[in-house]
């Protein structure tokens, strides 16, 4: 079966959604999306929205946090435009309905997070994700020129290869024709042909055995891409968040906001002890890479399955009304956060790397744009600050819609792609085969590739992913196509697009901390 529309939009968090929106007006638009519409990380956000909103605070100093915490490998330009564009980004959100928590006299109340010298989070209590996708949803399922097809899967995007033509690293012209897209309930493939296709498809956090992003997150965009031969970057900067509930086993790990620490809670150890102070002068509101080595190295040296975190010195009736979700999630668990500590571990956060784009949103493969987690604008640099991640997505999802919309009177439909070939793939493969190898690569990169690296370590895993890729491609020349094969296969390259890229660096920066190289200026812990 094969489908044919304007703009393909392969995701439905901030970033997919808010493109479909901008592009709705000039032409047909389909979202795939693998789940139901809100399964998505955009749906988990907690903390907020950074945006400069009122002095003292400035551009300036937004731009400025941003490059200190980015390690200073960041893109100048991206961090000028993320930051500038926010206030149009945020009003356009307002606009469509979102309601940003207010104080008394009706100016938006502000939140801190780590890294931040301001004031400068927009939030909804702590559930400013869900608040976002709500409103996007809404509006998405109102326009007429938009088509969203839930638990469709994407497998690979179209481009010359599947005209038979060699496709490597270093052919020029790449082009995207559209993606091959499994229906998870017929299991039929349908070629779905565009004229422009945008990969909104989120993180990569299942990569590791504790992640606080929903099992969606499988970095199937920038897998597709790296298999297209196109450009990805910055792999080896995956953000650990350092307070997500210490709760062994539960996916996705609940996330307890860096919105609280902004509101006062401090980090302790089981003795009461206050300990990032002695790590940065920012003590437990420090850049999160700062704060979440600290905490691995309390946890390391003391034996430590977990640190706590401490709210009970504040109003109670303050930090309920602040965070009633993690008051709420928190007393399921027996914790009543303002009576008790509260037991708190890293966990696999945010991708700052991934499909490398330039500042319209564009990849390296012609009439493909990637936006949002999935792509690597070079905003975070080493290391993202806190709430950059969603208004990066609307801004750059303004830029690409912008740009995409001017391009398209230009681009022809591609409709000689041949149909997905179903041959040789008969045989549903025992699930157990799958399972197991999505476990040994989640335990390989949380032992050898996580917040403290060696050379030795990398090596080894490395070593170890090699043997399950080798297994995991003979499963899939001979599988019925799935989609647990499918990410198995997808989170397989990103972690070998990881580990390369961790072992060409030659020094310890921002999220990548090597033993065996000396830190940069201001990452020495
Ligand atoms: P997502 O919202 O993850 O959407 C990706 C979409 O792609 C999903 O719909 C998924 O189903 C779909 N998809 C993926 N692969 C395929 C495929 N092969 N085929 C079809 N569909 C596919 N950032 C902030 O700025 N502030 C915060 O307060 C904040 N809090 C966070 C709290 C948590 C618990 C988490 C997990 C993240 C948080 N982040 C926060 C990060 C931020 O939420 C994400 O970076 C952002 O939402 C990503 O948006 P996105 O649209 O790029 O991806
Ligand atoms: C949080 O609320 O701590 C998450 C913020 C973010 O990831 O940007």
């Amino acid at each position: 079966m094969s489908i044919e529309t304007d703009f393909l939009v392969i995701g439905s968090g901030i970033a997919g959604l808010s493109y479909a929106l901008r592009a709705a007006d000039h032409g047909r638009v389909l979202i795939v999306t693998k789940g139901d519409i809100t399964e998505c990380n955009t749906n988990y956000a907690q903390g907020g929205i950074a945006c400069v909103m009122y002095e003292p605070d400035t551009f300036e100093r937004h731009i400025h946090d941003t490059l200190v915490c980015g390690s200073g490998i960041c893109d100048r330009r991206a961090v000028e435009q993320v930051v500038t564009g926010a206030p149009a980004a945020i009003k356009e959100l307002v606009r469509m309905g979102t309601k940003f928590d207010r104080s008394a006299d009706g100016t938006y109340e502000l939140a801190r997070e780590g890294g931040h010298t301001e004031n400068r989070i927009l939030h909804a209590k702590d559930l400013t994700g869900a608040e976002l996708e709500r409103v996007l949803v809404r509006q998405v399922k109102r326009h007429p020129n938009i088509e969203v097809r839930e638990h469709h899967f994407a497998v690979d995007i179209l481009t010359q290869h599947h005209l038979g033509q060699m496709v490597r690293k270093n052919t020029s012209g790449i082009t995207c024709y559209g993606a091959y897209v499994l229906d998870l309930k017929t299991q039929q493939v349908a070629t779905v042909l565009s004229r422009v296709t945008v990969l909104a498809t989120g993180g990569v956090g299942n990569i590791d055995h504790t992640t606080t992003n929903p099992s969606v997150a499988t970095g199937d965009g920038i897998a597709m891409v790296h298999r297209a031969k196109g450009v990805i970057d910055n792999m080896a900067f995956i953000q650990f968040h350092p307070t997500s509930l210490y709760h062994p086993g539960e996916r996705p790990a609940f996330l307890i906001s860096e919105a609280m620490r902004g509101f006062g809670a401090k980090l302790r150890l089981p003795s009461g002890e206050e300990f990032m102070s002695k790590y940065h002068p920012m003590g437990s509101l420090a850049p999160r890479d700062v704060v979440a080595r600290g905490i691995d190295n309390e946890m390391k040296t003391r034996g430590l399955d977990y640190v706590y975190l401490d709210v009970t010195h504040l109003d109670p009736r303050s930090v309920i009304d602040h965070f009633p979700n993690i008051y709420k999630k928190c007393l399921s668990e027996d914790i009543d956060i303002t009576k008790d500590v509260i037991p708190v571990a890293p966990a696999a956060h945010y991708c700052c790397g991934g499909v490398k784009v330039d500042l319209n949103g564009q990849t390296s493969i012609r009439h493909l744009y990637a936006l949002g987690e999935t792509s690597s604008t070079g905003l975070h640099g080493a290391n993202r600050l806190a709430s950059n991640s969603l208004i990066e997505a609307a801004v750059y999802a303004s830029k690409a819609a912008a740009h995409s919309i001017q391009k398209i009177k230009e681009i022809e439909l591609r409709t000689d792609i041949p149909a997905w070939d179903y041959e040789g793939t008969s045989h549903p493969e025992e699930m157990i085969l799958i399972t197991q190898n999505y476990r040994e690569m989640q335990q390989i990169m949380s032992a050898y590739v996580g917040i403290v690296r060696s050379n030795l370590r990398l090596d080894r895993a490395n070593r170890r992913l090699e043997i399950i890729f080798r297994e995991t491609e003979e499963l899939y020349l001979r599988s019925t196509l799935s989609r647990n094969l499918c990410e198995l296969r997808n989170m397989i390259a990103v972690g070998y697009l990881i580990i390369k890229d961790a072992r060409r660096r030659t020094e310890s920066i921002g999220l990548h901390y090597s033993l065996d190289y000396p830190a940069s200026p201001g990452n020495e812990f």
